[in-house]
């Protein structure tokens, strides 16, 4: 399973690249206002910024909700770097975007996603990545991780291309939940990754073999 962070911010992404297991960003116009990036030059220049630090994917959101405007979006963030994605809403200009991108070999991510029914049609569409948000669906006491496991049955009856990016991840449960239904990645905080390196066991074994090599040298 791919691991992406979910986050516009440089020292996070700095913090997972370095351990070595980052594959990627996703961002959205949320993540880049919490890191107070405001106005299109700063939001541009900052993705640039983010694809300069990781190895892979960069999801970079348009603000557009018509056809035109997402293909005119899309197509300065895709020249902003080799690295970006160009990432949709699942709307129906969304949808026909996502098929006009993925006709030219560029890269898409289908967001806010929460049904089966919208992961086929981003499928349909050729879509790269689609994003369905697990922690939003839990917040209203649905069953996000089920969203996961449908759409990964689907895609495999019909060996749909389009890789399951689990979005909306909270914590490390999602993480291992995510890898045992098969995502192909998951993107969330720079916490849902470092907390899978926790155990108590861990840190008490270790404590134990540096004290007993003490006692001998
Ligand atoms: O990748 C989608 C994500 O940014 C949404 O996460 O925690 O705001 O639901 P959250």
């Amino acid at each position: 399973m791919k691991f992406f962070i979910d986050t516009a911010n440089l020292e996070d992404i700095k913090d997972a690249q370095d351990m070595g297991i980052l594959d990627g960003v996703t961002t959205n116009p949320s993540l880049m206002a919490k890191e107070g990036i405001t106005g299109i030059d700063n939001i541009m220049k900052h993705y640039v910024a983010i694809c300069n630090i990781v190895d892979g994917d960069v999801s970079a959101e348009v603000i557009s909700t018509d056809f035109e405007g997402m293909v005119k979006e899309g197509e300065a963030l895709a020249e902003l770097h080799e690295q970006i994605v160009v990432k949709l809403p699942m709307i129906k200009d969304g949808i026909k975007a996502c098929k006009y991108f993925s006709d030219r070999g560029i890269k898409t991510n289908v967001t806010l996603v929460f049904s089966p029914g919208q992961a086929l049609l981003a499928a349909k569409a050729g879509a790269t990545y689609v994003s369905p948000f697990i922690g939003r669906l839990d917040d209203i006491s649905t069953d996000g991780l089920n969203l996961v496991a449908e759409i990964r049955h689907i895609y495999d009856n019909y060996a749909f291309e389009t890789q399951i990016l689990a979005a909306s991840v909270r914590h490390t449960m999602h993480v291992i939940d995510c890898a045992k239904l098969g995502a192909d990645v998951m993107t969330g905080p720079l916490s849902s990754i470092t907390g899978l390196l926790r155990h108590p066991l861990t840190d008490s074994g270790l404590e134990k073999f540096l004290a007993d090599y003490k006692k001998g040298n």
